[in-house]
């Protein structure tokens, strides 16, 4: 795991955009896995002011989403596909026909699960995958008590996701407590992962799932198992990191001998 510990969010989120924009620069028929949440915001509004401004493509990028509620439909200001819209999709030149979140109305919830398993793999995998973690140390909405090999399925939400997300919505009774979720396993197959936090809500987790034993009850604790994993926080994320001075150790070397290298393992 490669761990970048930044000084500030808007740090992060640069660095997270400049990595997607290299993959998508690389590749331009890049297959992007996509996270909502307020921790990517920073990095959208970064790739947003790059196509707008640098001329960064993504007429040929293909996106996936990790998740979506299961009841609100695309239209709805809470689903994670009007998000997706509001904070990158209607920004940006991805073909609509290209873009994926999970349908929360599908009528058979299995049958729509197998089908965007089998679309991610009929696009051959995907190549970066974007995730936060919650406070539960979730990844997408795999809960504690996923199997770290589940697959995209419906889950039902903890009672502390509800409240996390509760700011989203009116009332916290109307947060679904059912979304449809990429699982674990999905996760882990993608070629490069890219993990955020910021804020100090976070720091607990962070250490937690990074330096803490692998356990399906921290969902995010998987991510050690992947190759090619870079965790991006911020410096209050970051303060419950035990090994913080080997993180930043290695980037203060690698800026000055091998700055080609950040973000591509350590
Ligand atoms: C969102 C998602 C979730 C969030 C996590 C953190 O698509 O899959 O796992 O990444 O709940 O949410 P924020 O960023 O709002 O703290």
């Amino acid at each position: 795991m490669e761990v970048i510990i930044s000084r500030t969010y808007d740090d992060l989120s640069k660095l997270a955009a400049r990595m997607i924009a290299e993959q998508v620069k690389h590749k331009p028929n890049s297959v992007l896995g996509l996270a909502t949440g307020s921790t990517p915001i920073g990095t959208y509004g970064e790739l947003i002011r790059m196509h707008k401004h640098e001329g960064l493509d993504f007429s040929k990028v293909v996106t996936f989403n990790l998740d979506e509620y299961v009841g609100l439909p695309p239209t709805h200001p809470q689903s994670y596909r009007y998000f997706m819209d509001e904070y990158l999709f209607n920004h940006v030149n991805i073909p609509k026909t290209n873009i994926h979140v999970p349908y929360g109305h599908a009528e058979s919830i299995l049958d729509f699960c197998q089908w965007y398993e089998a679309q991610i793999v009929g696009y051959g995998g995907i190549d970066i995958q974007l995730l936060g973690i919650g406070g539960d140390g979730h990844i997408a909405f795999n809960e504690p008590g996923s199997s770290l090999g589940s697959r995209t399925r419906l889950k039902t939400l903890t009672r502390q996701t509800i409240e996390d997300n509760a700011r989203f919505f009116d009332k916290p009774e109307q947060v679904p407590c059912f979304a449809i979720t990429m699982g674990v396993g999905t996760i882990l197959e993608a070629r490069k992962i890219i993990m955020l936090a910021n804020g100090p809500k976070k720091a607990d987790i962070v250490a937690e799932a990074i330096e803490g034993p692998i356990s399906a009850q921290v969902t995010a604790s998987a991510l050690q198992l992947h190759r090619d994993v870079v965790v991006l926080v911020d410096d209050d994320a970051g303060a419950k990191l035990k090994r913080a001075d080997y993180y930043k150790w290695v980037y203060e070397q690698k800026t000055k001998l091998l700055p080609g290298l950040i973000g591509r393992g350590t």
